[in-house]
């Protein structure tokens, strides 16, 4: 496998950045993860809107032009004969003594990409099967709509469900409402059929998953209402699923270990996962 850094291709095993990047002293930096489908990027331009977003609410300058960043991403994706898999690339504000203020303008930026293939018969299969979520309280900072690479409270979030045997924990607010997964937005279905999921504010990251699949259903006529729900509604729902770049539409069957619907699969959940490829670009 070959990994792009800061203008270089290398050997995966053998690519490194600095102890003093502040991506590794203090997470200070973003990134985003794209799905290789047919070795096209799925979703770039929404990914990479996204990416200049997170950047700049953090003040990091970007480290190239978007056209220049799309040429290394597809070629990074070619140089690992990539058909279907992920791309991951992050951008941390640097190398610079350490010092929690930033560090002098012009500083560059440090870029990583590396692209993967993936099985994606696996998430087929975890489809056909339908997955676990467990609920754990959501203790994160109040700006999860930046895509930073500040993930500790995701990961402990993640490592929980692991051990519950569950696939994703979903996280609750204060008040008793979803936000959304550890790595994952979050969905259910309401007996008319009506999808819900929370609507996008500082409290979750805007998925582009999430984006594309309101055009799907915009084009199917599925109705979306962007609004909280709690544990129990979703438990109650007809459905839930959830969805991200790496999962796409994953239909949920149990809750803290309550079966959803008739504890299958849901209809709608399947029937969006299979269609969505032909609405994202
Ligand atoms: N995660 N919410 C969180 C907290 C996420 O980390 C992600 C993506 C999503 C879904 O966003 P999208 O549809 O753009 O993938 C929602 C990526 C896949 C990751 O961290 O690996």
């Amino acid at each position: 496998r070959i990994a792009y850094v800061n203008g270089s291709y290398l050997p995966h095993g053998s690519a490194a950045v600095h102890i003093e990047d502040r991506g590794y002293q203090f997470a200070d930096g973003v990134y985003e993860v794209c799905e290789v489908t047919g070795g096209r990027l799925v979703d770039e331009t929404r990914h990479l809107n996204r990416l200049e977003r997170s950047l700049n609410e953090l003040k990091i300058a970007s480290p190239m032009s978007r056209g220049a960043l799309s040429v290394v991403l597809r070629e990074t994706v070619r140089r690992n004969r990539v058909r279907e898999g992920l791309v991951y690339m992050q951008v941390t504000r640097g190398v610079a003594r350490r010092d929690h203020a930033f560090p002098k303008p012009g500083t560059p930026p440090a870029l990583v990409i590396t692209a993967k293939s993936v099985d994606m018969s696996k998430g087929d299969a975890n489809a056909a099967k339908g997955v676990k979520v467990i609920t754990l309280p959501d203790n994160r900072w109040e700006r999860v709509d930046i895509k930073s690479v500040g993930l500790l409270p995701n990961c402990l979030a993640k490592q929980a469900a692991r051990e519950a045997g569950a696939y994703e924990a979903w996280l609750v607010d204060k008040d008793g409402f979803v936000t959304e997964g550890s790595s994952t937005n979050a969905w259910i279905v309401t007996k008319d059929g009506v999808l819900v999921t929370r609507y996008a504010d500082n409290g979750i990251l805007k998925g582009i998953t999430r984006t594309t699949l309101f055009d799907l259903c915009a084009r199917e006529g599925v109705r979306i209402e962007e609004r909280q729900f709690s544990v129990a509604e979703a438990q109650e729902a007809r459905e839930c699923f959830l969805t991200s770049a790496t999962t796409i539409v994953m239909p949920i069957v149990a809750i803290d270990g309550r079966p959803v619907g008739n504890g299958a699969p849901g209809s709608i959940a399947t029937d969006l996962r299979s269609k969505f490829h032909e609405v994202a670009e």
